[in-house]
């Protein structure tokens, strides 16, 4: 598995399993599934109901916690100090763990809760241990900058949406210069993508996958992919990316879809 380095020099696995709708005991059996294929990096929130089975899950494989990446999200109407303590304890014991690797800000506030109050909480709960790193999801390049400013510890990520039919690059460039990495979720278009002709040419000249060549192309552009998958086939299909490139005209095809 590959890795991507954070500005607060944590390793990050390049790919990870997303668990948005995944649910109960089809989540505890996708989540063990994937443990035992070899993923190591697991997306969750505390919105999507599931990190109770993600924990059991995880207590249930043969894989020490240490090798394991996993991130969660505190909820938007949840972000001032005391409200963002609470969730994050909430999480940890959901999740049955000490400290989760990556907590992230699951979107901005929208109810003018200043930043500054919920990057403190953040701050405070990072030098608990609770959170080895920080960072944000659905941010804009402007309030990506608010946070870099006001937080004491790198803001490591933002978790944005992301495939050819979503292209951000003004926001993934902006990211990338002041060094956040950028984690694309719904990096298949919940499927919706896996049609594109171009992506299907593509697929044929390397007997690949649609899916494989739209994560690649992610990959390629140093992002995270969390892909969303419950069936083995596509649990495998997703992780076994590397040892193959998309050429530079096939990803600048892909950058300019229309
Ligand atoms: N931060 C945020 O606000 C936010 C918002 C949305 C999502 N997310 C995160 O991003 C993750 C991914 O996004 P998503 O779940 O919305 O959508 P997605 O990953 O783009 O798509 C998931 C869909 O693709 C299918 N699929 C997976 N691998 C496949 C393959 N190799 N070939 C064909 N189909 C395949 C899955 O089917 P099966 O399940 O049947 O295998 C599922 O229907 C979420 O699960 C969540 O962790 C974050």
């Amino acid at each position: 598995m590959r890795n991507l380095r954070l500005a607060d020099g944590t390793l990050m696995p390049q790919i990870g399993l997303g668990t948005w709708e995944l649910r109960g005991d089809a989540c505890k059996s996708a989540v063990k599934n994937a443990i035992n294929l070899g993923y190591t990096h697991i997306d969750t929130a505390w919105l999507y109901q599931n990190q109770r089975e993600i924990g059991q899950a995880i207590v249930e494989s043969d894989i020490n916690r240490s090798n394991l990446f996993i991130t969660s999200k505190i909820w938007r109407t949840e972000l001032s100090y005391n409200q963002v303590l609470t969730q994050c304890d909430e999480i940890l014991s959901q999740l049955q763990m000490d400290y989760v690797d990556l907590l992230l800000i699951h979107w901005p506030s929208d109810e003018n809760i200043p930043l500054s109050e919920t990057i403190e909480a953040f701050n405070y709960i990072q030098s608990q241990g609770k959170a080895i790193s920080i960072g944000v999801s659905n941010f804009s390049n402007d309030l990506i900058d608010q946070a870099k400013t006001i937080s004491k510890t790198p803001i490591n990520v933002n978790q944005v949406p992301y495939h050819i039919r979503h292209q951000t690059p003004n926001l993934l460039n902006h990211c990338q210069e002041s060094n956040v990495v950028v984690t694309a979720y719904c990096p298949l278009g919940r499927t919706q993508i896996l049609k594109e002709p171009l992506l299907t040419k593509i697929a044929k000249r390397h007997n690949k996958s649609t899916a494989k060549v739209a994560l690649l192309w992610l990959i390629q552009k140093n992002m995270i992919v969390i892909p969303k998958a419950s069936s083995t086939e596509h649990l495998k299909d997703n992780l076994d990316l590397f040892g193959w490139e998309l050429s530079e005209d096939e990803v600048k095809q892909l950058d300019n879809i229309s």
